[in-house]
């Protein structure tokens, strides 16, 4: 329902939007010039760095909450706790921040300063907590759930295995897509962290397209579900590690559990050819995105290959290199992980930190 402050301003024809949460979404989709024309495809990122806290976890943090609200579970004043090293965290900073709400962020110890002070400085709460296996109850995710179950008024967004996630992609960025192709659309593939944008975007579009649009998941190394979908659904041993943050599994989640059968292929994408896909993004695009955008966009040039000229491939631009900087472009960092020679000579001048 709208406030009637807003709906004020939508009587005198404003086209403004309300509020942090009324500027989540509606992102441009992206046309990838260069590599549209490398491959004879047309090649597509949508742009969810655009949204207001930078990510496209926005769209999950707004879900979520309203979900709770339209429980009932969430009444005003009440606190919402996630436990989240990243984009979740920070978009649910700004949502709480932007509806009232106190926000209670559990993390691993490990996490840099800078995650944890820009958190502090979005007016959460934030718990680092020693880092422990999944299986130890004083994991951090398990703290954030225990909190919640010890404070009144207080929610566990839980955003792993809570689908209001994958509600929030299915109503939102798969019709913007749809809408934005005018329905051409042959194949989307992203990667996945708790496979909310995969499932959500996937589902809106094998509805729409009535099962005509391929849904991909690109994989980074270290992850299991590449394999699980092309051995039919055996749980494989992870192997190798990724310098990618924010995607990779060791487990189905809930929110990719009710898509997983309809998903049409997967790959892995190694790291060397993400770290490049990063700097060849500024090179050809103009585009500073994070690793998680460019394994994306490494994993959109193969399908639009796999599925010949002229067709039409859609992926995730995730966020912005920003939250990555002292890592992607410091020559000692690229070393430290052996990725230094991955970057082509005539890139290398975009290496400027030691
Ligand atoms: C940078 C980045 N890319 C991709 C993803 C994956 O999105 P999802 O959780 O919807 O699978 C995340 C999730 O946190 C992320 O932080």
């Amino acid at each position: 329902m709208l406030s009637a402050a807003r709906t004020s301003f939508v009587r005198r024809g404003f086209t403004t939007v309300h509020g942090f949460t009324g500027a989540v979404g509606n992102t441009p989709l992206i046309y990838l010039k260069h590599l549209s024309e490398k491959t004879g495809a047309h090649i597509f990122g949508k742009a969810e760095f655009q949204n207001p806290g930078g990510s496209v976890k926005d769209r999950a943090a707004l879900g979520v909450v309203r979900d709770a609200e339209d429980r009932a579970l969430l009444k005003p004043g009440g606190t919402v706790v996630e436990g989240t090293a990243g984009n979740t965290g920070i978009g649910l900073a700004h949502v709480c921040r932007a509806r009232g709400y106190k926000c209670v962020i559990f993390m691993p110890d490990t996490q840099s300063q800078e995650k944890i002070d820009l958190l502090r400085m979005l007016g959460a709460e934030v718990h680092p907590v020693p880092a422990v296996a999944y299986e130890n109850p004083a994991n951090y995710n398990h703290q954030a759930r225990d909190y919640a179950k010890d404070h009144p008024n207080t929610i566990w967004t839980n955003q792993f295995d809570n689908i209001a996630n994958t509600h929030a992609h299915y109503l939102s960025t798969g019709p913007e897509i749809w809408e934005q192709t005018k329905g051409r659309v042959d194949a989307f593939i992203c990667s996945t962290g708790t496979g909310g944008t995969l499932a959500g975007v996937g589902k809106a579009l094998k509805q729409k397209s009535q099962g005509k649009t391929q849904v991909w998941l690109a994989d980074p190394p270290g992850s299991v579900l590449a394999s699980y979908i092309n051995s039919g659904g055996t749980l494989k041993d992870r192997t190798g590690s990724s310098i990618t943050e924010g995607i990779g599994q060791g487990r189905i989640t809930d929110n990719l559990a009710q898509f997983v059968q309809e998903i049409d292929g997967a790959f892995t994408v190694a790291d060397e050819k993400s770290i490049r896909m990063v700097y060849e993004l500024l090179e050809t695009e103009g585009l500073y995105l994070g690793a998680s955008s460019a394994l994306n966009v490494v994993a959109s040039v193969e399908l639009a290959l796999r599925l010949g000229k002229g067709s039409h491939v859609v992926t995730v631009l995730c966020d912005g290199a920003y939250r990555y900087q002292s890592r992607l472009f410091s020559k000692k960092w690229l070393q430290s992980k052996g990725l230094e020679d991955a970057i082509p000579k005539h890139l290398k001048k975009y290496t400027v930190l030691e």
